[in-house]
């Protein structure tokens, strides 16, 4: 092997390696599979998305009641607090709804199958970015499923 290729092989093997800037390891092992995700996008869009939104930004104000003082559709995105739920939680959340009518979240049992409610759970978790979700999947208490 002369010189150059040498050095166009290590370069190839660095760059295989991730890169050095100290970034946050990446791992792009998602839990869910490219037909799961269209499902849950389909469910997402068909009952989810107007309250909310169409990227589960949810409502604008949502960290505050509403005028009824119920609260408001959080977003699903990074940036609310869905991440903090483990996947069985999501899920329940969805089957059962708003706790104690604390807020219109409507309960989806007998109206979606768990097939549908495990599909935009997934759907859910392919909002958050790597980081986010590798935090969630790492915390051993949470299960994926
Ligand atoms: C009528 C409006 C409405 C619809 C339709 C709706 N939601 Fe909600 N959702 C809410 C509200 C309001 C909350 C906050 C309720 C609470 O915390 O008690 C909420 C909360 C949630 C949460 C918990 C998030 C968190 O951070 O605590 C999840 C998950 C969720 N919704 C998923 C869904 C999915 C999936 C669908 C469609 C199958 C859906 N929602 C349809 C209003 C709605």
């Amino acid at each position: 092997m002369n010189i150059k290729s040498f050095v166009l092989l290590s370069a190839l093997l660095l760059a295989a390696c991730g890169d050095k800037t100290g970034e946050p390891q990446k791992k792009n092992a998602r839990h869910y599979d490219e037909k799961t995700l269209s499902m849950g996008d389909r469910v997402f869009h068909t009952h989810c998305a107007e309250c909310h939104g169409y990227n589960g930004e949810g409502k604008p104000g949502w960290e505050q009641p509403g005028p009824d003082g119920k609260l408001l559709p959080p977003p699903l995105d990074n940036n609310g607090r869905s991440w903090r739920l483990s996947g069985m939680q999501i899920q329940q959340f969805i089957l059962h709804g708003s706790p104690d009518g604390r807020g219109n979240m409507p309960a989806w049992k007998g109206k979606l199958t768990e097939q549908e409610i495990a599909a935009v759970s997934a759907w859910i978790t392919s909002l958050w970015s790597d980081q986010v979700y590798l935090d969630w999947q790492t915390k051993a208490e949470h299960s994926t499923q």
